[in-house]
């Protein structure tokens, strides 16, 4: 039985995820190579590189023709697509690794899905709730036997998990609200005007996929590798902004913390609403529930100068760049990616009632996170950090905070239909509008 005959005759993907023989018999070994199609060759893609070394590139794709040569050099054996649709036909293709601009990637993700591919995405997920939605449900049919991760890679520093720790033994006592923030600030006044012919190789309009028309200039292409995301990612038919873009690795290293999932309500206030661009300084604020171990919280994200206040005078939030906050009734617990530190503050934070783990208590390192990807590939009982649900979720909420922001208003959102309950113009913006001739599920 093969692959693909395997995933079909498995009724129940739940049912997977607790007979781990059954889902190891998809690869014989997990000593087997992959066979992998790499989507988006240079900038980010090449951090992949190292890791590909030891599976099959069977495929390569990119829309920049001028790209393949130095790919072709490290993966002579990969046959090279310009268009992503047809990469995912490739025969025998078992997973992909999406590192295209952020527009694409919840259709190739939910295609991939379609086709029982392994998916990698690069951050953000999605660019709209909508997206955000139908990916994770479509995985989450999936779950057991498909290996997802989005690309958050900062989660696998240990900090990330001595955060949780302090946060869920109590070292601020019982969790109130938590924020996170990034500084970064890129301002662009509109779509760049047309600017003359793209270089030859270069599928302008496979680039522009799913969006809306937009002429071509070189300035989508004017950052060196890895960076030139911030050329697009700003603009509402590329990216989501900062939301997508360090939101995604801050807003983690809260997440990873409070066990949220969507939020009941978002409201957001920043600067002068612009058709083009996204907002470069703005604040979001949502609404979580309780769940087991906690009472409800209020999760904030600020950006672009925007700040949440101080508890003390005596600490310069605005040092750290991308920074979270916790606050408890009796403290505050203050991180960045690698370090943390702990505020007790008021009368009863003596710290008696907090044990610190024994440190066979403590939460194992997640160690190398592309690794973790391609390891639950060969056996998807494993469960990655950063999975379609968990990441999936955490972009809904981000997005839904620009929904918030583009109508002004507090709005109330139901989680199990997303939809926005109160504010019914809301709803439109939960969405994104498609060139014609492409969908979303293919
Ligand atoms: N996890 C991280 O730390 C991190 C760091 C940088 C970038 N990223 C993410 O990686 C992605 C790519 O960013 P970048 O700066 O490398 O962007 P980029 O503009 O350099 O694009 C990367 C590659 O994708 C190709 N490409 C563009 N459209 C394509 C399409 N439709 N099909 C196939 N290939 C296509 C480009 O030609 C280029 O070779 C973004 O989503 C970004 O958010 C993540």
């Amino acid at each position: 039985m093969n692959r693909r005959q395997f995933l079909g005759a498995t009724a129940a993907s739940a049912a997977l995820a607790v007979v781990p023989g059954i889902a190891r018999a998809r690869k014989q070994s997990t000593n087997d190579k992959l066979n992998i199609g790499l989507i988006g060759v240079w900038g980010r893609g090449l951090a992949f590189y190292d890791t590909l070394d030891h599976e099959n590139v069977v495929a390569l794709c990119d829309v920049n023709e001028a790209r393949f040569a130095d790919a072709l050099k490290r993966f002579p054996n990969a046959r090279t697509y310009i268009d992503w649709r047809k990469c995912l036909d490739h025969k025998g293709l078992d997973a992909v690794i999406i590192c295209t601009p952020d527009h694409h990637h919840a259709f190739i993700a939910n295609w991939a899905l379609n086709r029982d591919l392994h998916v990698y995405c690069e951050k953000p997920l999605a660019i709209s709730v909508e997206e955000a939605r139908i990916v994770r449900a479509n995985w989450l049919k999936k779950r057991g036997k498909l290996a997802t991760q989005v690309g958050m890679q900062r989660h696998a520093y240990p900090n990330f998990n001595r955060v949780r720790e302090l946060i869920r033994n109590g070292a601020i006592g019982e969790l109130q609200s938590a924020c996170a923030w990034g500084d970064r600030q890129i301002r662009r006044p509109g779509y760049p005007p047309a600017e003359g012919e793209p270089p030859a190789g270069l599928h302008w309009d496979l680039w522009l996929g799913p969006s809306p028309e937009h002429p071509y200039s070189p300035s989508y292409f004017a950052g060196g590798p890895g960076m030139n995301c911030l050329s697009w990612n700003m603009y509402w038919d590329f990216g989501a902004g900062q939301i997508g873009d360090m939101g995604s690795h801050t807003m983690d290293l809260l997440w990873n913390a409070v066990d949220a999932h969507l939020p009941t309500s978002a409201e957001a206030r920043g600067e002068p609403f612009n058709p083009d661009v996204t907002p470069v300084t703005c604040e979001s604020h949502f609404e979580h529930p309780a769940n087991a171990w906690r009472g409800p919280i209020r999760v904030s994200w600020y950006q672009g100068g925007a700040m949440p206040e101080s508890p003390s005078k005596w600490v310069d939030l605005r040092r750290i760049d991308h920074g979270a906050m916790f606050e408890g009734t009796r403290g505050y617990v203050i991180a960045d990616f690698t370090a943390r530190m702990l505020i007790p503050m008021g009368d009863k934070a003596d710290m008696t009632y907090y044990k610190p783990p024994k440190p066979e208590e403590t939460l194992p390192n997640l160690g190398d996170f592309v690794g973790q990807w391609i390891r639950a590939c060969k056996d998807p009982t494993i469960k990655t950090a950063c999975d379609f649900d968990y990441s999936g979720e955490m972009i809904e909420q981000l997005l839904l905070g620009l929904v918030a922001y583009r109508v002004g208003k507090k709005i109330t959102y139901d989680p199990v239909t997303g939809r926005v309950t109160d504010v019914p113009e809301a709803n439109r913006w939960l969405a994104r509008t498609y060139r014609s001739g492409w969908t979303l599920n293919g």
